[in-house]
């Protein structure tokens, strides 16, 4: 193909047998097991060859592994999981000219739809696919990254500061955050909203409610504070718990909903400039959309397992949508801007919350404990597989 690898020394001693050993999902049998994998090779010049270092384990991939959704690629049984990834530059490509051998780099996860009259997937913003064939790696028809190493074309990969190490597993987790965030400021530019004092951050003055304190919640707390927004979370269990700890810890204010009815909180919290959904929970959600204030704008980022239909308060919420001028949106998936803005923030979370950003990772495993962490309901904040 007339590139020029360059392997680093870890790399040629470990594929002498030219097989990884994978976490996989097989559908068909209904099994998540560990698979031997062969070692992918670069096939183009723009490819880049990566060492997997963490793989992180969100909802997503225990869904996966309960058969809820999940499909391995056209003609294979199995698919490797696993679509929060840091890992290190092994080999790039002749014109791979972004990258060297021991960077560190984060892979996007969704891959672009084959149709030509797809504008987003044209366009590099396959996260707004109008087709539905794109594809994810870990997640829709791509292997994942829950392996020793994976090959990716280098624009599909976002280069990490090495002081970053420690934390980049979550710079993907974070993308759900800083897409939804740059949406909501695009959105609310339709008024005057966002604040213009400089130095303060452009939510100085709203109030954002989180909803979950699971690590998007965690994570996208972070992003709203240092945005400026006076923050609180809203989630299930009572308090004081580790994660209502580490909540209020960085200057927002955890509130249960087991235990703090929707009532008191609406009386402590007051209206609602943005609800930032990390629950999965419809109830919730159309509940504290209530709260919404004046020109208030919901951000969903949960994806719910199919239940039975829930009452809502349907003409109230719709009386409110028109007369408060309010704004709901989805979203899923991230593109560039949003990894390049979760790589920036987690450096500013870093230096300010050095502490807190790092216990967000409560367990590290090795990848022999996939059952436990992917078929179990999960304990901790973020459990990582490191693979190194
Ligand atoms: C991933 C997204 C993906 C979504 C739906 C999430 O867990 O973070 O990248 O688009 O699942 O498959
Ligand atoms: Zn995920």
């Amino acid at each position: 193909m007339g590139q020029s690898p360059c392997l680093s020394e870890s790399f040629k001693t470990h594929m002498k047998n030219g097989k990884m050993r994978a976490v996989g999902v097989l559908p068909g049998k209904r099994v998540v097991s560990l698979v031997s994998h062969p070692a992918p090779e670069i096939a183009s010049a723009s490819q880049v060859k990566i060492r997997t270092i963490e793989v992180g384990i969100c909802g997503t991939d225990r869904e996966i592994c309960s058969f809820a959704y999940g499909t391995p690629p056209d003609g294979s049984e199995f698919l490797v999981l696993g679509h929060e990834a840091l890992g290190e530059v092994v080999e790039v490509g002749a014109s791979a000219s972004q990258f060297k051998v021991g960077d560190l780099v984060v892979p996007s996860v969704r891959r672009p739809c084959p149709h030509r009259a797809c504008s987003p997937c044209q366009s590099d913003r396959q996260d707004f696919c109008f087709t539905g064939d794109f594809t994810e790696r870990g997640i829709k028809m791509t292997h994942g990254f829950l392996t020793e190493y994976f090959v990716d074309e280098e624009r599909h990969l976002n280069l990490v500061p090495s002081e970053l190490r420690d934390v980049g597993v979550l710079v993907e987790p974070l993308t759900v955050a800083e897409k939804a965030l740059a949406q909501v400021f695009q959105v609310q530019q339709r008024l005057p909203w966002e604040n213009l004092t400089a130095g303060k951050g452009k939510g100085y003055g709203k109030t954002a409610v989180v909803l979950g304190a699971g690590p998007v919640g965690i994570l996208g707390c972070m992003t709203l504070l240092v945005n400026g927004f006076t923050t609180f979370v809203y989630s299930r269990s009572p308090a004081p718990n580790p994660k209502s700890d580490l909540v209020n810890s960085l200057g927002a204010k955890y509130i249960s909903a087991q235990t703090v009815p929707l009532g008191r909180f609406a009386a402590e919290v007051g209206p609602v400039d943005l609800v930032y959904e990390a629950a999965g929970v419809a109830q919730i959600s159309f509940d504290v959309m209530k709260l919404l204030a004046l020109n208030g704008i919901f951000v969903f980022t949960g994806i719910p397992a199919e239940k039975p239909a829930i009452p809502i308060d349907a003409d109230c919420l719709m009386r409110d949508l028109v007369l408060k001028n309010q704004v709901i949106i989805g979203t899923v998936n991230a593109d560039r801007p949003a990894f390049e803005g979760a790589i920036r923030d987690l450096g500013v979370f870093k230096r300010r919350w050095p502490e807190a950003l790092g216990s967000l990772i409560t367990g590290r495993y090795p990848i022999e404990a996939f059952e436990d962490l992917l078929l179990d309901k999960g304990a901790g904040i973020k459990s990582v597989i490191t693979l190194e």
